[in-house]
């Protein structure tokens, strides 16, 4: 197994999805990276949105037209990595501590996942990723036991970012208690709801799973 080659062959085939005139979400991370030159090299008239500076950087680098995600209100859609893939569906994303970001960017458009062929797990596995407001740090900490802060800058919008190591047992209801804990700004935990396309690289092969065809 050559994980970057996997990387790079999905990369690759989900830069093929886009055709001129579409909006396109991009996600973060070294999966990515590998996206980023795929796409610039064919030369689509694209207009894209990043979930991170590092992304949004790396992309108008390459010559790709990056617009702020604030008056674009619908994607075409969005390509981005994940840390690991359930066999349901569910993800966990965030290694990369920009997964409240990536949420956005994942829920506006059609989702479509890449990965090399260690993200597919036969469950969800803990850290969560988490990133939670500054205001009331201790008091949400405290709430949500077991965690442990991850010694990483803040993200772009002034979140600690921290790691949820308990179990995970069912996804939903782990989410659902993560999503009402005041001060919790968003977890790692995105549901199969959100994803449109998997592609995972295995060799010089891409398994393409699709969990939701219909646009919507
Ligand atoms: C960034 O916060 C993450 O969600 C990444 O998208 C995810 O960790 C996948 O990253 P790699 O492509 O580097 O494995």
């Amino acid at each position: 197994m050559n994980v970057e080659r996997e990387k790079r062959a999905v990369a690759e085939a989900a830069a093929e999805y886009l055709v001129d005139g579409m909006t396109v979400g991009l996600g973060t991370g070294s999966t990515v990276a590998y996206l980023l030159p795929a796409l610039a090299r064919r030369r689509l008239a694209i207009r894209c949105v990043a979930s991170s500076p590092r992304t949004e950087h790396a992309a108008r680098e390459l010559g790709l037209s990056v617009e702020p995600f604030g008056t674009v209100s619908q994607l075409d859609v969005t390509i981005d990595g994940a840390d690991q893939i359930a066999p349901d569906g569910w993800l966990i994303k965030g290694g990369g501590a920009a997964h409240t970001r990536e949420k956005i960017v994942a829920a506006a458009g059609q989702f479509v996942v890449i990965a090399d062929s260690t993200k597919p797990v036969g469950a969800l596995r803990p850290p969560i990723p988490l990133e939670l407001l500054a205001f009331g740090l201790s008091a949400t900490l405290c709430r949500l036991h077991p965690v442990a802060l991850r010694d990483v800058p803040r993200s772009p919008d002034g979140g600690v970012i921290a790691g949820y190591q308990g179990a995970v047992g069912d996804p939903a209801r782990l989410a659902a208690r993560l999503s009402a804990t005041p001060g919790l700004v968003d977890h790692g935990l995105f549901p199969p709801e959100l994803v449109a396309i998997v592609l995972i690289g295995h060799d010089d092969e891409v398994e393409r799973r699709v969990l939701r065809s219909a646009a919507r």
